[in-house]
């Protein structure tokens, strides 16, 4: 080997580093908004009885349903204790419209429409102190499955 072709030997070497440093940037960079979509979906998900999920209006309605099919057996404290927080923190709101839907009132089970579980749901979280926000619970299990229990336990 001369010395002349070890050069250029090193010459095309160093330009495929080069190369090599760019397509690495390159898929670094890529590799990096495939990273930054993958975090979006999560956070859009991600939402919790914090994030203003239900409206002023439909909890104000789901009060007035509470009062007149659900304080015959229940107070309002019942939903708003620290052992309520504990036990459905975490938990998505489809659980628990799950659970009222299907068991409550539990003299006549499922004799409520969707929108009314959606409203009283929306009042229990107001009475959570959770914040309204500008859309309307959705009265919808899948939709519901994406919005968690994030209540405070004190
Ligand atoms: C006839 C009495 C009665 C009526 C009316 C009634 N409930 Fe209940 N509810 C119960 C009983 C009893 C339990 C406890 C059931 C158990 O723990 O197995 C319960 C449990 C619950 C729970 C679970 C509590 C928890 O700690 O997670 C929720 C939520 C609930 N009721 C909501 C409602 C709503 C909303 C209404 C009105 C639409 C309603 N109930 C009407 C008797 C009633």
């Amino acid at each position: 080997m001369t010395t002349a072709s070890t050069s250029a030997g090193t010459a095309r070497g160093r330009a495929g580093r080069v190369l090599t440093a760019a397509a690495l940037a390159w898929i670094g960079a890529a590799a990096g908004q495939v990273a930054w979509s993958q975090e979006q979906a999560p956070t859009a998900e991600a939402r919790t009885t914090r994030s203003g999920v239900y409206t002023a209006e439909q909890a104000a309605r789901g009060e007035s349903t509470f009062g007149s099919l659900c304080t015959g057996c229940h107070t309002l404290a019942d939903f708003s204790t620290p052992a309520f927080a504990k036990k459905w923190n975490g938990l998505p709101l489809a659980d628990f419209f799950a659970l009222i839907s299907e068991t409550m009132p539990e003299d006549f089970p499922g004799s409520l429409k969707p929108d009314e579980y959606a409203q009283v749901t929306a009042y229990v979280l107001r009475v959570n102190r959770m914040p309204a926000g500008q859309s309307a619970l959705p009265a919808d299990r899948e939709a519901l499955k994406q919005i968690r229990f994030e209540l405070s336990d004190d």
